[in-house]
This record gives structure tokens, C-alpha cells and sequence, in this order.
């Protein structure tokens, strides 16, 4: 009798130690929901990766696992752009548990989470992006898909229940050239794996949203003459018929041209879309959308990345007329960066780190990595919001025809329309036309109808259902 109880009472301790004691990174939750008055019933984790041998980079992480059965699903990273723009954007606006209500510093549960069927990463990289830190430096898509190499491979060492799942990398707009990049990387990984407690990585597929990927979108030669964003521009009635015909006669000639004639000529379009000071207000990433301006949080950059040119390029770390006034609030406060367990040598939390100057950007974007992927069988999926005007869907059309002319892929599923089900916005309505989708040999294209750069955070149930059929390998 007198044992029983003594056994009852030391297993009683041993649970109240358990509740009490936080795994090793894990982020208290009770403490985390009293703060940003949410209700999040699952785990967090949130901490630091070593990208270098040496211990010297040090990439932040956020980790969701998923709420039920974590073990059975699927874990997906996702990383977003710039180059030196956080993830963080991604885990709080687009497919975290908890998102920002516009303009607001308040949260919402983002019943569209995909944390429902996966376990979703987020890394911030590279260097002094959002709270990641390490040497001074210039840094390339080369030194970004290396230390993301090794960041990953020290995840799964800190958590190698989740080294067998399978694993997919997602990413929009600069993650364009990153997700690639890191997928060759893992794929030589795992012909030469260098560490003992990860032999290989389980890389099944990618997804990637409004993403930089031919020399023709994002690279400087490209942005001379940014012919598919001219291209989007005109098609959209923002440029007269006249000055159209003429982009379209010389687009050929004038692609990846400084001549003068080819510089006059995209000049003369910028002014007809956004006036002769280029004070935009318009919102690039969403042509029909709200342009931000001038909030509390620094929001006040009116300079074009139309033409990103170093002169022209106005330093800022909020994209312009983004809305990044939650995140701004919450991840420089010091209660916050204690939850999330951020060191010292973190910097100051921004949503686009402003130490880009020295990034070098491979001329070469990523389109010279597909056929590599594609032979590996790992299955792609390219979003596009339509209304984008920073990658725009005319440029991913572009290189998704001349990768299947060029590898000569067949067409398994044509151009055609796909539907959201009336029932889940309103039982009285019919289905509703959300975009185009074809699928050829290795790779899904799927347009999402009037959504801007930042697809999963504008079209958040769209997505869902996208992801999901993806991940279970079925058609739209
Ligand atoms: C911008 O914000 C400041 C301070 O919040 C305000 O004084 C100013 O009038 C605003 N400017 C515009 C153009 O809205
Ligand atoms: C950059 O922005 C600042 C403040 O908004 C402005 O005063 C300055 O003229 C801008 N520089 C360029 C090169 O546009
Ligand atoms: C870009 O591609 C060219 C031609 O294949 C190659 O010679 C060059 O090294 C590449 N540049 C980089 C930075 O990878």
C-alpha cells in the first residue's frame, strides 16, 4: 500500500515535471497566447539552426508541428524572398495558425492553416535576415543555398522524428531562385550525405508562388528592359496602345539591352504607369490593390522595384504599400523575442533586412536547375497570383513554356479552368471560377484569379485546397 502510494506520488512529480520543463527550443505557449491574446493549442518551437561548420551562422527557425499526428504528415519549409525579406512574413500573414487582421497589430486564427495537414518550417535566411545572424560579408544565391543546406540538415538532427517524412520546400518570389538552389544542393547531399544522423533527405517536391526564375525576371541584366512585367502592364491597360506595340516590336532586341533607345523606351512606360516622379502609389505586388503608405512603421518607400536599379533604389526594409504593420510590432518587442528564445546577437527584427547591398545575384536565375529536379522526381507545383506585378504570371508562362519546349515534356492535362466548391464561401452561390491549371510531365501550373504576389496570404482557402490535392498527388 504504502509503495503504491509512493509510486503514484513520484509518477505525479515526474508529470509535473514534464508539464512544467519546455523541450529544448520550445516556445511557451500558455505565455505566447496570453501576450498576442491567442488561443493556440498545439506545440512551438522556435530557435536557432547552424548554417556554417563553424558555428558562425546561425539561422532563426519557427516550427510548427502539425496539431494531430504530426508524425504521419508531411513536414514542409518554406522560405520567402527579396533576396533578405523574413519568412516570418509567411508564418504570420500567409499559412501560420494565427495572421495578422489587416493594418491591424491584432491576430486571428487563420482557419485555412496548413498546419492541419503538415508540419510547417520556416527559416529566416540568409544572413541578418530577420533574427539570423552571422560575419559581415557579401553573401550570394550560391552562400544562401549552402547555408540553407546545413540548416536543414541541423533541423532534422534536432528533430529526427521528422527526417523520414515526406519533405517539400515552398517559397515565393526570390524563394524562387533559393528553393531551387537548395534542391540541388540536396540532391548531391544525398549522393555524398556528410552527416551520420542524416543520410538522406526525403526531398519529394516543391512548390513555388509568383517566384523569380528566368534570367529575364530578376536578375540585373534582366531588369534593363523587364519585359514580361511591360508585358503584364500593357496587357492590363496601364500603358497606351501606342507605346504597347512598340515594347512588344522590340522586346527581343531590347531584352537583357542598356542601349538607349531600349532604356528611352522603358522609361517612357514607367512614367505612363506610374507618373513622372515615379510616386507609384500603386501597389505593384497587387495591381488592383490598396498601396500602404506612410504608416508609423516606416511604410513610406514609393520607389519602384519595377526597374531595380542601384541608383534608383531607394532604401527601405518594408516593400512598398505592404502592410507589415503587425509584424513590425510584435517581433521587435522584448517579451516576444524572449518567447521565441532570440539571442543578443540578433538583430532588431524587420521584415526586409537592409543589409543587401553586397547580395550577389546569379545572372543565371534558377530556370537552369528544372531539368535536374524533374529527373530526380521531384514534383513541382508553380503558383500565380494574376494580378502581380512584381513576378508576373506573363514571365512564369513565359519560362514554363520554354522548359517544356526545351526538355520537350508532354502536356497531361491542358489549360483549363478550376473551381472553388459556392459552398464554402456561400451556400447559395455555384461553384467559382479561382484560376487556370495545366499539368505537364513533373510540373502543375495553377493560376489563382485575382490574387497579387503573395498568393497564400491572399487567397488563404485557395491555397488549402491547392496544397492539399498537391500533397496527395491529385488533379485539380
Ligand atoms: C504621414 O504620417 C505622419 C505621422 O504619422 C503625418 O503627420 C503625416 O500627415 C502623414 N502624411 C500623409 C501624406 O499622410
Ligand atoms: C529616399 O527617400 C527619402 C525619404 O523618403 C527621400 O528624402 C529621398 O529623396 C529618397 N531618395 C531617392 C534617391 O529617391
Ligand atoms: C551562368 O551560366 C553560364 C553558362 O552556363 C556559366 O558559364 C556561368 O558560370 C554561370 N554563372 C554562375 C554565377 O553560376
Amino acid at each position: 500500500m504504502k509503495k503504491t502510494i509512493i509510486l503514484i506520488s513520484v509518477f505525479l512529480i515526474i508529470q509535473a515535471i514534464e508539464i512544467a520543463q519546455l523541450d529544448k527550443d520550445e516556445v511557451d505557449v500558455t505565455k505566447l497566447n496570453a501576450l498576442f491574446g491567442t488561443n493556440y493549442q498545439g506545440k512551438i518551437y522556435s530557435g536557432y539552426l547552424s548554417a556554417k561548420d563553424d558555428g558562425k551562422v546561425q539561422f532563426h527557425y519557427l516550427f510548427y508541428p502539425s496539431i494531430d499526428s504530426a508524425i504521419e504528415k508531411p513536414l514542409i519549409l518554406w522560405l520567402l524572398g527579396g533576396p533578405g525579406c523574413s519568412s516570418m512574413i509567411a508564418a504570420f500573414t500567409e499559412s501560420g495558425p494565427f495572421t495578422f487582421i489587416e493594418e491591424s497589430i491584432e491576430f486571428e486564427e487563420n482557419p485555412h492553416t496548413w498546419t492541419t495537414f503538415a508540419n510547417m518550417l520556416y527559416i529566416e535566411s540568409p544572413i541578418s535576415v530577420g533574427y539570423s545572424y552571422g560575419p559581415d560579408g557579401t553573401q550570394s544565391d550560391e552562400s544562401t543555398a549552402e547555408y540553407n543546406l546545413n540548416a536543414l540538415i541541423d533541423f532534422f538532427v534536432k528533430f529526427p522524428n521528422f527526417k523520414n517524412q515526406k519533405f517539400y520546400i515552398g517559397g515565393e518570389s526570390y524563394a524562387g531562385i533559393y528553393v531551387p538552389t537548395l534542391i540541388q544542393e540536396i540532391i548531391n547531399y544525398n549522393e555524398q550525405p556528410i552527416n551520420p544522423e542524416v543520410l538522406r533527405i526525403n526531398i519529394q517536391g516543391m512548390i513555388i508562388g509568383n517566384g523569380c526564375t528566368d534570367p529575364s525576371e530578376c536578375t540585373q541584366l534582366g531588369y534593363l528592359f523587364p519585359r514580361h512585367r511591360l508585358d503584364f502592364y500593357g496587357r492590363h491597360g496601364f500603358i497606351s496602345e501606342e507605346t504597347y506595340k512598340k515594347i512588344i516590336d522590340n522586346t527581343e532586341k531590347c531584352s537583357f539591352s542598356d542601349k538607349q533607345e531600349c532604356q528611352a523606351l522603358a522609361y517612357e512606360a514607367l512614367v505612363q504607369i506610374a507618373g513622372p516622379k515615379y510616386d507609384f502609389l500603386i501597389n505593384q505586388y497587387n495591381v488592383y490593390g490598396k498601396c500602404i503608405t506612410n504608416t508609423s512603421e516606416g511604410s513610406k518607400r514609393m520607389q519602384s522595384p519595377l526597374r531595380v536599379s542601384d541608383e534608383e533604389r531607394n532604401d527601405s526594409d518594408v516593400p512598398p504599400c505592404v502592410d507589415v504593420k503587425g509584424l513590425y510590432h510584435w517581433f521587435q518587442m522584448k517579451e516576444v523575442r524572449e518567447l521565441l528564445n532570440i539571442r543578443d546577437e540578433s538583430p532588431k527584427w524587420v521584415a526586409c533586412s537592409l543589409n543587401f547591398k553586397n547580395y550577389q545575384i546569379n545572372p543565371n536565375g534558377s530556370l537552369y536547375i528544372y531539368p535536374t529536379i524533374l529527373k530526380n522526381n521531384i514534383r513541382v507545383l508553380i503558383l500565380s497570383g494574376d494580378v502581380d506585378g512584381v513576378v508576373p504570371i506573363a514571365g512564369t508562362l513565359y519560362w514554363i513554356d520554354k522548359l517544356q519546349q526545351q526538355l520537350q515534356l508532354n502536356t497531361i492535362k491542358k489549360w483549363r479552368p478550376w473551381y472553388i466548391p459556392g459552398i464554402v464561401t456561400r451556400q447559395v452561390d455555384k461553384d467559382q471560377n479561382a484560376g487556370n491549371v495545366f499539368d505537364i510531365e513533373g510540373l502543375t501550373f495553377v493560376s489563382f484569379r485575382n490574387a497579387g504576389h503573395e498568393v497564400p496570404a491572399e487567397k488563404r482557402m485557395e491555397s488549402k485546397i491547392v496544397l492539399e490535392k498537391f500533397l496527395r498527388q491529385e488533379y485539380l
